[in-house]
């Protein structure tokens, strides 16, 4: 059966280096398939066992290993990168890396990741057994128990070095299934009281101090069954971009996000959702706002039903998906009544009559800006670093040069500062 807690759940392999590193390659695999996504970080001694290369096949993704190279490579750094999981695993977590956690040393991406992160970390310990039950190692577990490390294993068996007992790596599958009682826990640290960043609170300066934006941003996914979803194209590279540079511009910014492999802008609260429905029911928590900005692609429509069991081949013909129509999330909040935002603004991805069909867009759903892109394959698509938008108004039409979507996010605040300002 399907499970739901690794449905979509994130995780963040560090692979530590011990003959055990092999079978963290199964435990990949095996965390993919029950739908986790998985970021793979390996030790220099990792290396010596297993290539990154396997690792990045198996996980889909790239693999990190140095701590300098990790922010010119992905545009991350190692604090993003040790907070967009949902937990961290060590496997195999060495004695030298348990000693190493254990002081809170932070000499290379593994450690540095470790001591960063904000969600708690399971650890699957292999090493010979002298080195699992020598005092020192025993001190180290018992520090990182009371520092609320989880642990599954070792387990009794055969060593590589032909000595029998403890410190075999539990197997992947007892390490899923540790994996999965660990997600059933609230995993994120919290910080004592009065300490840590306070999300999206306005600033004193900028153009946009003491204001409130709202941001919807990338995919929605709507459900088929447990595994499969509708989904689109969308990056959600745009509407991030528009919530960094309306946090820049000293707003108060609230992020509703649909699945993206992006981090969170710094600062913004991010609300993450998946569905349409979840999206329109976050955004009516965010409001009111001074501006809202809905840049995510939601899906128009939603599988009447979804299965809660994995739909199986029968034999018997393909399945009929029957389609319910979504809510228009922008359409509603441009025509609230009570607290409608001083500026709607929504985005028209069109394939072709960009202009014509935008100013339709713009009476139809009651908004006061549209920005108008084409996501026609010759122009580029969804998902690339730049943009090509025509802002399409009351007062007109005005078609922006090419720039990065970074770019046209601080033009749009920019914009929509002004005409908030003007009332407008
Ligand atoms: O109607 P269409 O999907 O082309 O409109 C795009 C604009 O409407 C975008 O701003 C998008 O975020 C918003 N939208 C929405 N809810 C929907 C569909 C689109 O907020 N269900």
């Amino acid at each position: 059966m399907i499970e739901p807690t690794l449905a979509r759940a994130r995780i963040l392999l560090i692979v530590g280096g011990g003959v055990a590193a092999y079978k963290a390659l199964d435990l990949v695999r095996r965390l993919r398939e029950r739908g986790a996504s998985v970021r793979v970080a390996m030790t220099a001694a990792a290396r010596e066992f297993v290539t990154p290369l396997s690792f990045e096949a198996l996980s889909g993704q790239p693999v990190r290993f140095d701590l300098f190279a990790l922010t010119e490579d992905s545009g991350m750094g190692h604090i993003e990168f040790s907070r967009e999981a949902d937990l961290v695993v060590v496997a195999p977590a060495t004695a030298n890396l348990l000693a190493r956690m254990a002081q809170g040393l932070a000499d290379d991406l593994a450690t540095t990741t470790l001591l960063a992160t904000d969600k708690r970390a399971l650890l699957a310990p292999a090493m010979n057994l002298r080195m699992w039950l020598h005092p020192a190692t025993q001190r180290n577990v018992a520090t990182l128990r009371g520092d609320g490390a989880l642990f599954v294993g070792p387990d009794d068996g055969e060593m590589a070095c032909g000595e029998y007992g403890p410190g075999r790596m539990a197997e992947p599958l007892a390490i899923v299934a540790a994996i999965e009682r660990a997600l059933q826990e609230p995993t994120a640290i919290p910080l004592p009281p009065g300490v840590g960043a306070r999300p999206g609170k306005a600033q004193t300066s900028g153009v946009l101090a003491g204001r409130r934006v709202v941001v919807t941003s990338g995919p929605t996914q709507e459900p088929i069954d447990p595994v499969r979803y509708l989904g689109n194209r969308s990056s959600g590279r745009q509407g991030h971009a528009i919530a960094a540079a309306a946090r820049a511009a000293g707003a108060e910014t609230i992020l509703v996000s649909g699945p993206t492999g992006l981090p969170d802008p710094p600062d913004v609260a991010v609300v993450r959702i998946e569905t349409a429905l979840e999206m329109q029911a976050a955004v009516r928590a965010a409001l009111p706002a001074d501006i809202f900005i809905a840049a995510a692609a939601v899906a128009d429509w939603r599988v009447d039903r979804a299965s809660e069991q994995k739909l199986k081949k029968r034999g018997a013909g393909a399945p009929t998906l029957t389609l319910t129509e979504n809510p228009d999330i922008l359409a509603e909040v441009a025509t609230l009544r009570k607290g409608r935002p001083s500026l709607v603004i929504g985005f028209a991805a069109e394939t072709e009559n960009l202009v014509d069909n935008a100013r339709r867009k713009l009476a139809r759903k009651g908004c006061d800006l549209i920005v108008a892109n084409s996501v026609a394959a010759k122009d580029g698509g969804f998902g690339g670093p730049d943009n090509q938008a025509t802002i399409v108004s009351h007062d007109g039409v005005e078609a922006w040069p090419r720039m990065a979507k970074t770019e046209l996010a601080s033009a749009l605040i920019a914009l929509a500062a002004k005409r908030l300002e003007k009332g407008r």
